[in-house]
Parts: structure tokens; C-alpha cells; sequence
């Protein structure tokens, strides 16, 4: 008996190292991730994202993802800005936020829990965001809008839809209205601030000023050269 059952147990094995590699392939078998999604590699397959890639590297809110993936266990909700998102805002408005800024309004498109499309439709306002500020979700049948106040806009595609991570398309950059009271004007310098302005915005004190000074650093070169493709482009698209 038990010989015979080895012997089956060889032929089977046989049969199923027979198997062609292609219908092997195919087979339906239970994908078991190696590790934590990477939200960069889901943006770059995405193709759009290079200036939210840029951001969340030079902020560092990407190794901080990267980390809470591993950790969490509520997930992350990541809301991806285009190119053409961040394109469409006005001449400065990121690079005249201060690094501490630019870090909030990373944060302010991380939620601290996966959300599925279905959830937002029944979630309650406002949804706490990685940032000090909440945004509001509106649904109707499979459409979700999310507003920060001064921006509604839609999710438009889903990149990612798995726990840990959930990762949506935005066509706008979600502005907090606490950072954004108003459109800042395109052309004029900041308005002039209470006496002694200069020392006050020089260092805030941050528990975080190694970090601060290298987002300053990489996002100021980065920035110009971003900034100086865009002037080129309109320039060139405005001419012909
Ligand atoms: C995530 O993907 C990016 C881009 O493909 C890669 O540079 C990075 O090393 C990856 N990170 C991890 C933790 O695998
Ligand atoms: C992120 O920044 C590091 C340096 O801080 C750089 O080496 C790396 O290439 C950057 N990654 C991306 C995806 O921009
Ligand atoms: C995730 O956490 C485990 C231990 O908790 C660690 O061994 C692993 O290196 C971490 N992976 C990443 C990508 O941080
Ligand atoms: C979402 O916003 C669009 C405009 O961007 C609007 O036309 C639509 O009615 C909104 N939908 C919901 C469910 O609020
Ligand atoms: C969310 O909606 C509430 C109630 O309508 C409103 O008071 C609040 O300002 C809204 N917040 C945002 C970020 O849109």
C-alpha cells in the first residue's frame, strides 16, 4: 500500500512538473506578495507622477510611507496628483510654501486607512489626512469628489486597490485652505510681513531641521529646473 501510494505520489508529481509552462502560468494561484506594495514603483508605472514622485521623495514622505505600509494595520490611502495637476497651478504656489508647508501638503494627500472607492461614499467628514487638516468626500453612484475647501475634484482612477494600499488619480493638487486662504498672486512678491519678518521666517524651530534643510536644498534646484521647463513650454506654446 504505502509503495504504491509513493509510486502515485512520484507519478503526480511528474504530471505536474509536465505541465507546460504557459498553462502553469496561468493557472489560478493565490499571488502572495514578497512585501509592502511600493507606492513609488505603482506611480512610475502610472507614467504621470514625476512631480509627485519628486515631492514625496524630497520630502521624505515617501520613506515614511514606506514605512507605515510596513507597519500599519490600517493601511494608507495615497490621492496622486498628475503632472498636469501641478502644472495647472499658478507660477510658485508650491515653491513659495516653506519646507514645513510642502511636507503638510504631501501629508495632506496620505489618509491614515485604506479606503476601498465603496468606503468613501459612506465615510463621515471630515477624513482625517496624514497633515493637520481633514477633507471632505461626496459620492454618487461610482463617482467620489474630494474637497479641501478651496478645490473639489474627482478620483478619477484607481491605481491601486489593495490592503495595505490604496492609491487614486487626482487632476488637481488638493490645496488645504489653511495654507491657501487665497490664490497667491502670480507675479508679485509675498506681501511684506509684521517687523522683524526676516528673522521670523528664517528657522522655525522644528524638531526636524536636519531634514527641513535638505528638502530645502533639493527642492529649490528642483524646482527651478521644473519651473524653467514650464516658462519654456508656454513660452514656445504661446509663440506658435
Ligand atoms: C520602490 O520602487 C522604486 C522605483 O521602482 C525603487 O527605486 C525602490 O528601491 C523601491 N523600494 C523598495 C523598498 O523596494
Ligand atoms: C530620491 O532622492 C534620493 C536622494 O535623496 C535620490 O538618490 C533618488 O534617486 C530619489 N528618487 C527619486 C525616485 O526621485
Ligand atoms: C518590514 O518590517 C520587517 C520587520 O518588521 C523588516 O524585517 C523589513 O525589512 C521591513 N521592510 C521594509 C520594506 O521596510
Ligand atoms: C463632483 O464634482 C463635479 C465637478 O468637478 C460635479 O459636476 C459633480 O456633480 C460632483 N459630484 C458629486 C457627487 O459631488
Ligand atoms: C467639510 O464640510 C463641512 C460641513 O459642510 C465644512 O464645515 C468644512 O469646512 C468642510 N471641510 C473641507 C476641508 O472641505
Amino acid at each position: 500500500m504505502s509503495s504504491s501510494s509513493a509510486l502515485f505520489s512520484l507519478a503526480l508529481l511528474a504530471a505536474l512538473l509536465s505541465v507546460p509552462s504557459s498553462l502553469a502560468q496561468t493557472a489560478p494561484s493565490p499571488s502572495v506578495p514578497s512585501g509592502p506594495p511600493n507606492l513609488t514603483a505603482i506611480l512610475e508605472k502610472g507614467g504621470q507622477y514625476t512631480f509627485f514622485i519628486r515631492l514625496l521623495n524630497t520630502t521624505q514622505v515617501a520613506a515614511q510611507i514606506e514605512n507605515q505600509l510596513n507597519t500599519s494595520t490600517e493601511g494608507l490611502t495615497v490621492l496622486a496628483p498628475t503632472d498636469n495637476a501641478f502644472n495647472a497651478l499658478s507660477a510658485g504656489t508650491i515653491n513659495n510654501l516653506s519646507p514645513e508647508q510642502q511636507v503638510q501638503l504631501v501629508l495632506y494627500h496620505v489618509l491614515p486607512k485604506f479606503y476601498s472607492l465603496q468606503s468613501f461614499l459612506t465615510v463621515s467628514n471630515p477624513v482625517r489626512t496624514q497633515a493637520n487638516y481633514g477633507l471632505n468626500f461626496t459620492g454618487q453612484g461610482n463617482q467620489v469628489n474630494v474637497s479641501s475647501g478651496t478645490v473639489e475634484t474627482q478620483l478619477n482612477n484607481v491605481l491601486y486597490s489593495q490592503f495595505p494600499l490604496a492609491t487614486y488619480e487626482l487632476d488637481k493638487v488638493l490645496l488645504p485652505a489653511q495654507l491657501f486662504e487665497s490664490p497667491p498672486p502670480a507675479s508679485s512678491p509675498p506681501p511684506p510681513s509684521k517687523s522683524g519678518g526676516s528673522s521670523t521666517t528664517a528657522t522655525a524651530p522644528s524638531t526636524s531641521d536636519k531634514s527641513s534643510g535638505l528638502v530645502d536644498r533639493s527642492w529649490t534646484s528642483g524646482a527651478g529646473v521644473v519651473v524653467g521647463v514650464v516658462l519654456m513650454v508656454l513660452m514656445g506654446g504661446g509663440l506658435a
